[in-house]
């Protein structure tokens, strides 16, 4: 972590080496750098050789920005929660207590934890119930940006702020070195201030200038026409009439100008860890004055890096981008969704010396800028290899007309679903085909896919994730899974309001 060449530590660089030579031998920040509040509370050596991690849920208020408060859940009275910073194949010992109304559990969104520990209620545990305790551990495994979250009520509990970064430090070097380091979470959120956004239920097609899916532009304009793009009939037939309108989005639970500026010094390679933390929006990161270089998916290195200008983030997916700090000056990294930065999504990137210059937006329109699409990437060769037999899934997904809150996979609503049975060892390919006018972000519990094909088009070197947005309309993707981790895992849409309404199913592996 400590990857400065400057001889001079910045002050996270001091607490983390600070917090290292410590008694308890290891340290935790803050995603922008700021020290943990009440760190030593929240982590130490149990004295077996197991970290443990003491995390609360607990409401607090929490200021988005100046003037929008609201009545946040929070894991230790803090949005996002804590950074967790782990070393890959550690032992960690993460004792939740509930101190909310309702009950709740943790999730560990990419991490391959025994089925135990996934946090799903009702399938691999009890909830956990107000003023009760429960105790996660597992290895951390494997390296990447994950993250944790709830796993129960989503629709209330992930979008009032219970989630927080899951960095697990590779064993061996990382193959994308860099000097300085942000975590970066997304979240969209309603606060009743301020106009509704405009959905983006398309998902990242959208940013590739394509209306979604298969079908291609002239269904989507047509649809558009039919339907009027965002007015009510279009809201209701889009989105289902329960959405909420989302007006505030924020960058490590902040909205701009409150959000804590990057700081950077000439000639440094700076990672940024982005995480997209919505129940409901995609949003497309770019940073002025410069390129971004995709270097990980969900966590996962890609066999090269991907020189993009901006990063389209679906609800759950993360990327791992870095920038050569080759332009001096005072620079903002925006969302390039309709109205996402002017409701908050900006954060300024300053080069040291230039922390009181007036920054300079990104130029030029989306139509105009290389975006990231799956595509481009090449995967590593990260999972294990197929040792039983092979199995293909059809999986229709689809719901959500006229304004309905019903969403399914192949017309059930979980938990009335067939599974997908597996033994050990099995190789699961799975086809999805988005049959509904919204983007589903699907992702798998206890192991990661590879994305092997999207809209019928083969990827050269599959991608290593854990969830894959499937274009609305008609849009296509194949993935395969090595049935690795034994126990019940979900496959869902990773949309609150889609998982609740039913878009979920298992993969069963015995
Ligand atoms: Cu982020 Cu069911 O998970
Ligand atoms: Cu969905």
């Amino acid at each position: 972590m400590s990857r400065s060449r400057s001889r001079k530590l910045s002050r996270r660089e001091f607490l983390q080496r600070t917090g290292r030579s410590g008694l308890a031998g290891f340290a935790l920040t803050a995603g922008s750098g700021a020290l943990l509040r009440g760190q030593s509370a929240v982590a130490q050596d149990a004295g077996d050789g197991v970290r443990e991690i003491r995390l609360e849920a607990r409401q607090a208020l929490w200021e988005l920005a100046p003037g929008k408060r609201l009545k946040a859940m929070t894991y230790n009275g803090q949005v996002p929660g804590p950074e967790l910073r782990l070393q890959e194949g550690e032992r960690v010992r993460v004792v939740l207590t509930n101190a909310l109304s309702e009950p709740t559990t943790l999730h560990w969104h990419g991490v391959d934890v025994p089925n135990a520990m996934d946090g799903v209620p009702g399938l691999t545990q009890k909830p956990v119930a107000p003023g009760e305790t429960f105790v996660y551990e597992f290895e951390a495994r494997p390296a990447g940006t994950r993250w944790y979250h709830t796993h129960f009520a989503s629709a209330t509990q992930l979008d009032l702020g219970l989630y927080a970064p899951l960095i697990i430090e590779p064993a061996q070097p990382d193959p994308f070195p860099f000097d300085r380091e942000y975590t970066l979470v997304l979240d969209d959120w309603v606060t009743g201030s301020g106009a509704a956004l405009p959905r983006t239920a398309e998902g990242t097609a959208r940013a590739q200038g394509r209306m979604g899916g298969m079908m291609g532009r002239g269904m989507g304009g047509m649809m558009e026409r039919m339907m009027g793009r965002g007015g009510m009939m279009g809201g209701m037939m889009m989105g289902g009439s329960r959405t909420p309108a989302y007006d505030t989005m924020t960058i490590n639970g902040k909205a701009y100008p409150a959000t804590e500026p990057l700081l950077v010094r000439q000639g440094e390679r700076v990672r940024l860890r982005l995480i997209n933390a919505s129940a409901d929006h995609t949003h497309i990161v770019r940073l002025s004055g410069h390129r971004l270089q995709v270097t990980h998916t969900d966590g996962n290195p890609l066999a090269q890096p991907v020189d993009v200008d901006a990063v389209p983030i679906t609800p759950s997916e993360r990327y791992d981008v870095q920038f050569v700090a080759d332009r001096p000056g005072a620079w903002l990294l925006t969302c390039a969704e309709p109205g996402h930065a002017h409701a908050g999504e900006q954060v300024r990137v300053d080069y040291e010396g230039y922390e009181h210059a007036s920054p300079a937006a990104p130029e030029g329109a989306l139509s105009d800028l290389q975006v990231w699409r799956y595509g481009l990437g090449q995967g590593r060769q990260l999972l294990p290899s197929p040792s039983g037999q092979t199995h293909t899934f059809d999986l229709i997904l689809s719901g959500g007309m006229m304004g309905s809150d019903v969403w399914t996979i192949n017309g059930q609503q979980y938990p009335e679903v067939d599974p997908l049975r597996l033994r050990q060892g099995d190789l699961a390919r799975v086809r999805f085909r988005n049959h509904s006018m919204e983007a589903h972000p699907m992702h798998l519990h206890g192991q990661s896919f590879r994305v092997l094909a999207i809209n019928g088009r083969s990827l050269a070197q599959p991608l290593v994730k854990d969830s894959v947005d499937v274009e609305a309309h008609m849009g296509a993707v194949e993935v395969e899974f090595i049935a690795s981790n034994p126990g019940d895992w979900l496959f869902h849409c990773h949309k609150p309001m889609h998982m609740e309404g039913g878009m979920m199913t298992l993969a069963q592996i015995h």
